[in-house]
């Protein structure tokens, strides 16, 4: 721990003026900018990173991408490329006011485009997670999309939102617009799909994302955000000392290429009982759950109590060593919890650390996997006309 925050520590006046802000206040006035970042690190609470923002600058399909800052006076900052809308840091307080950096992520837009990305910290779209051997139909006509998982089209296909570059705008500290038009036909899918989404960064040391799309054609859509948290920081080891808590009593079990079997099962009784906060690995190597060998561990979607329209409460989860506890609520029915079964070792991350198995756990809100082919799941059709919404927010606290 202590060398983790050495390391923040070391670079913490370098990275202040290396640390990109494409806020246009602070392009116009950096003293201004460096003083409010020095007073900040002086409270202690100093938004650092290792980012440099001519790493992000690339063009990319003809598109210009880039690093955003978006950060507030109470020690957190959250930095956005518009490269997939990938959240590529989160810097909040632990227990003891140091900055920690939860979410992981790497330091260049190269890496991401790489077969090292597994769509960290990525806005994933038009559909997020799998659908069954890539096939759907809608009124009554069948759709053919990538299968890129398997026999499974997983995230929006062979280039989905997380590959894309969308256009942003930021007015001002605390937000991120990003906006992307998905032409018709696209990765197979239906309908030009005009896609729109919001960072901001509350005073509380939350994470707001608002999603929005609406189509010229009946289409499915399912959004959501990939990034992969370790609450203990990028770099700290394992995150199955995390304590879970997840407001499901019933989750989707899968088949083993994580296609839903169309069930809603309990979780009493079984390892995905996260109602009490638990250990993620305290019933990690439960013999013959098949469950847990479907998914190599963790990997699967929980069906919300309490979802309704209103946003409620999904998750909290505890890093063991900071205190740091994320809070998640969403206005979806569920939640994909994934433990980084496929994080390789072979790719390193912002901090120098691999990106080692189970390094990293992610809370993907969403509408259930394989919708579109399962008439018991809350359906993801949207129409022209109607506007798709949606609203998760990941807030950040401490546990003393
Ligand atoms: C989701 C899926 C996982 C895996 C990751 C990315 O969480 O459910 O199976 O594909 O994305 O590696």
């Amino acid at each position: 721990m202590s060398k983790k925050f050495n390391y923040h520590g070391l670079i913490a006046m370098a990275a202040i003026s290396l640390f990109a802000c494409n806020n246009t206040s602070q392009q116009t006035d950096s003293s201004d900018a460096a003083a409010a970042s020095q007073t900040t690190a002086d409270a202690a609470t100093a938004c650092v990173s290792a980012l440099e923002k001519k790493s992000f600058e690339e063009t990319i399909d003809g598109k210009t991408t880039g690093l955003y800052v978006l950060k507030n006076n109470n020690g957190a900052c959250v930095a956005i490329t518009n490269y997939g809308g990938r959240i590529v840091s989160i810097v909040v307080p632990d227990k003891n006011n140091n900055p920690t950096d939860v979410a992981v992520g790497f330091k260049t837009v190269k890496e991401y485009q790489g077969p090292g990305d597994a769509y960290f910290g990525a806005l994933i779209g038009r559909v997020g997670n799998r659908i069954a051997k890539g096939k759907f139909t809608l009124d009554g006509k069948e759709y053919t999309l990538a299968t890129n998982n398997g026999p499974n089209s997983l995230h929006g296909g062979n280039k989905g939102f997380s590959a894309a570059v969308w256009d942003a705008t930021q007015p001002n500290d605390t937000t991120l617009s990003l906006s992307y038009v998905s032409k018709d036909g696209e990765e197979g899918y239906p309908g030009t799909l005009t896609a729109n989404v919001t960072y901001t960064l509350g005073a509380d040391n939350s994470i707001r994302i608002d999603y929005k799309a609406t189509t010229d054609k009946k289409t499915v859509v399912n959004l959501t955000n990939h990034t992969y948290f370790n609450l203990n920081g990028e770099g700290s080891g394992t995150i199955l000392n995390h304590l879970v808590q997840i407001n499901a009593d019933k989750y989707t079990p899968v088949d083993a290429t994580l296609i839903p079997t169309g069930k809603l099962e309990p979780v009493a009784g079984t390892p995905f009982d996260f109602t009490k906060p638990t250990a993620i690995g305290s019933r990690i190597d439960t013999v013959n759950n098949i469950q847990l060998k479907n998914g190599g561990g963790y990997d699967h979607n929980f069906a919300l109590a309490n979802a309704g329209p209103a946003l409620h409460d999904a998750a909290e989860v505890t890093g063991d060593q900071s205190g740091i506890v994320m809070n998640v609520l969403t206005t979806e029915p569920g939640l994909q919890f994934y433990i980084g079964n496929f994080m390789s070792g072979k790719n390193s991350f912002k901090s120098g650390a691999k990106d080692d198995y189970r390094t990293a756990f992610c809370i993907e809100t969403q509408h259930f996997p394989d919708a579109p082919n399962q008439k018991n799941f809350p359906s993801i059709v949207i129409e022209p006309g109607k506007e798709y919404t949606s609203t998760t927010v990941y807030k950040f606290g401490v546990k003393k």
